[in-house]
C-alpha cells in the first residue's frame, strides 16, 4: 500500500534530489535529507529554500504551507538516520561505484521492509540492486528536472523486483500528484532513450552549421511545439549528466545516434556544464527563450 510510506529518505541533495525532497514534503509525508558533508547540506538547503521561496513570490503556496513543507523535511550528514525510513531515493552522480557503495551501505542501515530506490538517468537498476541482500525491495523511481513541475514518474522494475512492489510505487507517485509509468531496465528507460539521442542530433546539427543555437531552439519551440529549445534544455539537464546518459546508451547499443557530438563533449571538458556552472550552450545571463533567430 503506498499509504505505508510515511518516511522517506532522499540521499544527494542536488538539483534533482532537493527537487524530489520538496515533491514529497509537499504532499506531506516527512523526509530526511541526507548529504555528505556540512557545505554541501547547506546547498542542498538553498535549493529547498529557493524553489517554496519562488512559489510563495508566484502566489502559488502562503508562507505558512511553505514552513510546513520545509519543516518536514530534516537534513543530516549521517546515513544512519535513516534506519527507520520506508523508503531511500538515491540521487547522487551517475556513477555506478558511488551508487554500489551507497546501496550496500543502505542495505546494512536501513530496515529490511525499507525500499531502495534509484533516481538514476540510465544505469543498471538490476546491477544496483543485485549490490544488496534484497534486491526484490530496489527499484527505480526516475524523476524528471524541474522535479517539483514535471509530472511522470518512470518506475522500473527488473527481473528480480517483487511483485506488487511497481505498483506501491506507482501509487506513491500518484499520491504525489505525479503520473507513473512503468518501464523494464534497459539504458535510458523511456524518456532519456528517446530524448538525449534528439538532443545529442541537435549538436550535430549545430557542429556542422546547419543553423545557430538560437534558431535551432525556436524552431523546435514554434515548429514542435516544445517548451524548450533543445540547447535551453540541455543547460536545464546540465550537459555532463546528458553526456552521461548517452555514454551509457552508446556502451548498450553502439548505436552512433548515442556518440555524444564532439561540440557536447569539449563543452563538459571545458566545465561548461548548463545552468549550474552558469553556462552551457547558453550564458548565464542570456534569455534562453528568443522568439526568432
Ligand atoms: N523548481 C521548481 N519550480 C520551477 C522550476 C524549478 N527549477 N522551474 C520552473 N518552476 C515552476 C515555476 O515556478 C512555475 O510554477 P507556477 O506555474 O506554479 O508559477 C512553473 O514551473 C512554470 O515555470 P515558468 O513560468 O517560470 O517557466 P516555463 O513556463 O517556461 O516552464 C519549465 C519552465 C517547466 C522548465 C518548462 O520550460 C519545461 O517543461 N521545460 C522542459 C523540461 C523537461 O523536458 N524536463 C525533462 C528533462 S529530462 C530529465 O530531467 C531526465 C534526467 O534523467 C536527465
Amino acid at each position: 500500500m503506498a499509504g505505508s510510506f510515511e518516511t522517506v529518505g532522499v540521499v544527494g541533495l542536488g538539483t534533482m534530489g532537493a527537487g524530489i525532497a520538496e515533491c514529497f514534503a509537499r504532499a506531506g509525508i516527512a523526509v530526511i535529507g541526507v548529504e555528505a558533508g556540512p557545505e554541501a547540506l547547506t546547498r542542498g538547503r538553498g535549493h529547498l529554500e529557493d524553489s517554496t521561496g519562488r512559489a510563495v513570490a508566484k502566489g502559488r503556496l502562503s508562507e505558512a504551507e511553505r514552513s510546513e513543507i520545509l519543516g518536514r523535511v530534516t537534513l543530516t550528514v549521517s546515513l544512519e538516520d535513516l534506519a527507520d525510513a520506508d523508503l531511500v531515493i538515491e540521487a547522487v552522480p551517475e556513477v555506478m561505484d558511488f551508487k554500489r557503495a551507497l546501496f550496500t551501505d543502505l542495505d546494512r542501515i536501513c530496515k529490511p521492509s525499507a525500499v531502495l530506490a534509484t533516481n538514476t538517468s540510465s544505469l543498471s537498476v538490476t546491477e544496483i540492486a543485485a549490490t544488496t541482500g534484497r534486491p526484490g525491495r530496489v527499484i527505480g523511481m526516475h524523476f524528471f528536472n524541474p522535479a517539483p513541475v514535471m509530472r511522470l514518474v518512470e518506475v522500473i522494475h527488473t527481473l528480480i523486483t517483487d511483485d506488487g512492489l511497481a505498483g506501491e510505487v506507482a501509487d506513491l507517485a500518484r499520491r504525489l500528484g505525479k503520473t507513473p509509468v512503468t518501464v523494464g531496465d534497459r539504458a535510458g528507460f523511456v524518456v532519456n532513450r528517446l530524448l538525449l539521442p534528439y538532443l545529442n542530433h541537435a549538436a550535430v546539427l549545430l557542429e556542422n552549421g546547419v543553423a545557430t543555437r538560437d534558431g535551432i531552439d525556436t524552431a523546435m519551440r514554434l515548429g514542435a511545439g516544445l517548451p524548450m529549445g533543445p540547447f535551453a534544455l540541455l543547460d536545464l539537464i546540465g550537459l555532463d549528466t546528458s553526456y552521461e546518459v548517452l555514454s551509457v546508451l552508446f556502451r548498450e547499443s553502439h548505436d552512433r545516434r548515442h556518440a555524444a557530438a564532439p561540440i557536447l563533449r569539449e563543452r563538459v571538458a571545458a566545465g561548461l556544464l548548463g545552468r549550474k556552472s552558469g553556462g552551457g550552450f547558453h550564458r548565464a545571463s542570456e534569455p534562453v527563450a528568443p522568439t526568432a533567430d
